[in-house]
């Protein structure tokens, strides 16, 4: 599903990323290693964050490199952050709704919004503030932003810490 092909990303004397090649089938893969090894950085070049000095990826049969990040998002792919991004001062339902003004057509947005804070588990706290979530709920958070609309790629960071 993903093709990286001699991938090569530089931060002045490091290399985090060094002539990779790896292909990453459907339906899960995984990435382990130790910290600092450039699981996130990977991530931000699949997202758009990190632009790489070598090599290509191709998302299907799409070159993914060329791509702005909202391109990215708009052609399915989603990526949760390793420390949670929740907006403070919006309610649960208005994090989400950020995502899904981006992804999901007008008719559609408020059964976008609640499918994916059911999916969590998140329906209860709809309406509580980002700032009064704890750990756990913040992650689930993390999560809906990224299975709002139609996903057809999730790249998780670290879903699981804390
Ligand atoms: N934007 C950046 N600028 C400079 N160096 C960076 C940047 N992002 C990451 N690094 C460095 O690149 C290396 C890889 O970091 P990365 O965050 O990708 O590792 P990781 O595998 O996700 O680690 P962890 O398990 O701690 O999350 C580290 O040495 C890090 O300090
Ligand atoms: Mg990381």
């Amino acid at each position: 599903m993903i093709k990286i092909d001699n991938l090569i990303v530089q931060f002045g004397g490091i290399r985090p990323i060094n002539e990779l090649s790896a292909v990453l089938t459907a339906p899960i893969a995984g990435l382990i290693g130790p910290n600092g090894a450039g699981k996130t950085t990977l991530l931000n070049v699949l997202s758009g964050f990190v632009k790489p000095i070598q090599g290509s990826v191709s998302l299907g049969e799409r070159p993914l490199l060329p791509m702005m990040p909202l391109q990215r998002v708009r052609a399915g792919l989603r990526r949760s952050f390793q420390t949670e991004q929740v907006v403070e001062d919006l309610t649960v339902a208005g994090n989400i709704a950020a995502i899904a003004d981006h992804v999901v057509g007008a008719g559609h947005h408020a059964f976008a919004v609640e499918h994916a804070l059911a999916f969590v588990g998140l329906t209860e706290v709809a309406d509580r503030l980002g700032q009064s979530l704890n750990l756990f709920q913040r992650r689930l958070v993390e999560l809906a932003k990224c299975v709002v609309g139609e996903p057809k790629l999730i790249l998780l960071d670290e879903p699981a810490a804390g």
